[in-house]
């Protein structure tokens, strides 16, 4: 049954959308986009996510240029930790696009259920989300947005960084909106929830932030209010992971705060200094 423009941030099961994909069910939605599983109709092997731009951001056309161009990073990104982008579409007011599916969840679902990750289960991920960032930050790319929702895991435990829309490539490219006001403040640094800049070590403080909620089941700063997140009196001292799990290693702890320190120019530097402590923490736990 061929659907005709339907409304596309609310298919189901069985409708074709872009008259190209029969739709499998719903994976999940961020503050832009629905995305649905679905197979293509030409071969119903070929299985992929579709990502497609919901309409409040279709109205605004510096959305829709963020969009368009997150399709052409996913597409160029070739990294077995960086989800990879397919096939752009477009049916009237309407446009996604293909990527490759990750049947595992996100990581956000990931912790949420499970409380915490094991020290073994953290270290296996945060190696995975070191590499894709290192992949970024090499091709000059700064994600910005990295947080446990925008990491996906596959059914055999892959972990890939995805939701280029907030990427920064190269050089200054300003964002059409506040970025720390749509964003989810406790992984952004001071530095972008204040004055919106970001650099490559804003997106190893969002790494600091994702690890420390792996092995607490927390947030280092768990208030919500911006104007708190940025002023480092209101946000207090953060507790070391290894006081809130036993389980945490001590240097692990340490790696963990000197990525969250205010100061970028005080933080862990690279992710491949991040990922050279991390390994050499793990052979020696
Ligand atoms: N390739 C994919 N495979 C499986 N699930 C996905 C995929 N891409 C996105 N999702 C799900 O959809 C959610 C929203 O996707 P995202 O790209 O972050 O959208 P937005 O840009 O609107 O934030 C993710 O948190 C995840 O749960
Ligand atoms: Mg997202």
């Amino acid at each position: 049954m061929q659907t005709t423009l339907k409304n596309y941030e609310e298919l189901h099961e069985g409708d074709i959308a872009f008259g190209r994909y029969r739709v499998r069910g719903r994976l999940g939605h961020g503050s832009t986009s629905v995305v649905y599983e679905a197979e293509s109709l030409e071969d119903e092997n070929r299985v992929i996510a579709l990502k497609v731009l919901n309409q409040k951001s279709a109205a605004n056309q510096k959305l829709v240029e963020l969009f368009r161009s997150e399709v052409k990073l996913a597409k160029q990104l070739d990294h077995p930790n960086l989800v990879r982008g397919y096939e752009y579409v477009k049916n009237g007011v309407w446009e996604a696009y293909a990527m490759e599916l990750l049947n595992g969840g996100n990581l956000h679902d990931l912790i949420y259920h499970n409380g915490t990750l094991s020290t073994e289960e953290s270290f296996h991920m945060l190696e995975q989300i070191c590499c894709g960032i290192e992949a970024l930050h090499s091709h000059g790319i700064v994600h910005r947005d990295l947080k446990p929702k925008n990491i996906l895991v596959s059914s055999t435990w892959q972990v890939k960084i995805t939701d280029f829309s907030t990427a920064l490539i190269e050089g200054n490219r300003p964002l059409p909106y506040d970025l720390g006001q749509v964003g989810t403040p406790e992984f952004m640094s001071p530095e972008v929830i204040s004055k919106g800049v970001a650099d490559e070590r804003s997106d190893i403080y969002a790494l600091g932030a994702i690890a420390y909620q792996m092995m607490t089941g927390q947030l280092p700063f768990p208030q919500t209010r911006f104007s708190d997140q940025v002023d480092s009196l209101k946000r207090g001292k953060i507790l070391p992971p290894h006081k809130k799990n036993i389980d945490c290693p001590k240097r692990l702890s340490k790696l963990i705060l000197k990525s969250l320190r205010e100061k970028p120019a005080r933080r862990v530097q690279t992710a491949a200094k991040f990922l050279d402590e991390l390994r050499t923490i793990c052979a020696n736990t």
